[in-house]
């Protein structure tokens, strides 16, 4: 498949680390210098579901695309305010979409999951058009009261649109599961049978494990699809990297010895948008005129479970 739209959307309010430093025993030097993080958009007033439409709309428009013309949609997302139906339906509504979809939860490399099973629907030679959106509201999973993983998330909306292609040219899905190091349990609701308690906790991060974690499976995944097509670091010329923290996107950089500028960056201005994080900084480094046809880029990400996954596409 190849990428011919994109599009993003974000909440309206920015909350900076100063703002955060008020509610919690933080400050903006220890945020900054630990994640690279400066301030995030959240969710206030908006739905989540009208940040996903107004991001599909966008990719749509940049694509040239009548929403009537997509063969399937995919939505990833962790959590939103409906457990059921999936997000990817309500989008397919309201942009005048009349394909099937569904939603898939890869933690944040829903992107690159997304981008690989597209690719496979198109070699099944059943789908053709295929619309991406990753729309995350991790806003609504952390205790704000708790300065430990509070700061580092961000919400927001990426979409990109997919059509016939020749232009992904490796993809590399990983998983190892340590569950336990960043999980969030559902609520339950009443039940007059279930003996257990109720677990209704906010986010567990073990930050350390997953700095560590991240920072050795995006170098094993990118490493992979490098070997698998056969070019070296300096044939690519964009590294899109999971947009979690500055440190992580740091150590990969100087494991594949590679420029600054080839590394584009975002995360100052929206923190860890989760899945979005992808589809989003791809949008901005597009719509800011960086990427030229014919550009090969890499894509990486990690999250919770463990799982990662890695790309190569030519732009
Ligand atoms: N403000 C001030 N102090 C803080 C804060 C905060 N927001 N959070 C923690 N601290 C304190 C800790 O309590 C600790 O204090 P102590 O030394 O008195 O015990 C001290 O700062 C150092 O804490 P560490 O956890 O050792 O700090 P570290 O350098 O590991 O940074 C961080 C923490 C930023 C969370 C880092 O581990 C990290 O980024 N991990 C990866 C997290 C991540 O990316 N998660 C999501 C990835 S997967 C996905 O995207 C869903």
């Amino acid at each position: 498949m190849k990428i011919i739209g994109t599009g993003r959307s974000h909440p309206s309010l920015v909350v900076t680390n100063d703002m955060l430093s008020q509610i919690l025993d933080t400050s903006d030097e220890w945020i900054t210098t630990r994640t690279g993080i400066k301030e995030r958009r959240v969710i206030s007033t908006e739905n989540l579901e009208d940040l996903s439409i107004d991001a599909a709309k966008k990719a749509l428009a940049d694509a040239n695309m009548d929403a009537k013309d997509l063969d399937y949609i995919i939505c990833a997302n962790v959590v939103n305010e409906y457990i059921c139906p999936a997000m990817s339906c309500i989008i397919q509504g309201a942009i005048g979409a009349t394909c099937p979809c569904f939603d898939l939860n890869g933690a944040c490399v829903g992107f690159i999951y997304a981008l690989e099973i597209a690719e496979s629907f198109y070699r099944s030679g059943k789908y053709k058009n295929i619309l991406v959106v990753c729309a995350e509201e991790p806003s609504r999973m952390v205790n704000w009261h708790d300065r430990t993983a509070s700061v580092l998330f961000g919400d927001g909306a990426g979409a990109v649109v997919l059509t016939e292609g020749d232009n992904i040219k490796a993809t590399k899905m990983s998983a190892s599961c340590n569950w336990d190091r960043l999980y969030q349990k559902h609520e339950l609701q009443y039940s007059p049978f279930n003996k257990k308690p109720n677990s209704n906790l906010p986010l567990v991060m073990h930050g350390q494990d997953v700095f560590k974690f991240a920072t050795r499976a995006a170098i094993k995944d990118i490493s992979h699809v490098m070997k698998e097509t056969g070019y070296q670091p300096d044939e690519i010329k964009h590294y899109l990297i999971h947009q979690a923290n500055l440190r992580i996107i740091n150590n990969i950089k100087e494991y594949l010895n590679q420029p600054d500028e080839k590394f584009p960056l975002n995360i100052q201005k929206y923190g860890n948008t989760s899945s979005a994080s992808l589809p989003i900084l791809l949008d901005e480094t597009n719509k800011e005129g960086r990427l030229q046809r014919g550009d090969l880029i890499v894509m990486s990400a990690f999250g919770s479970g463990f799982v990662s996954g890695a790309c190569i596409l030519e732009w």
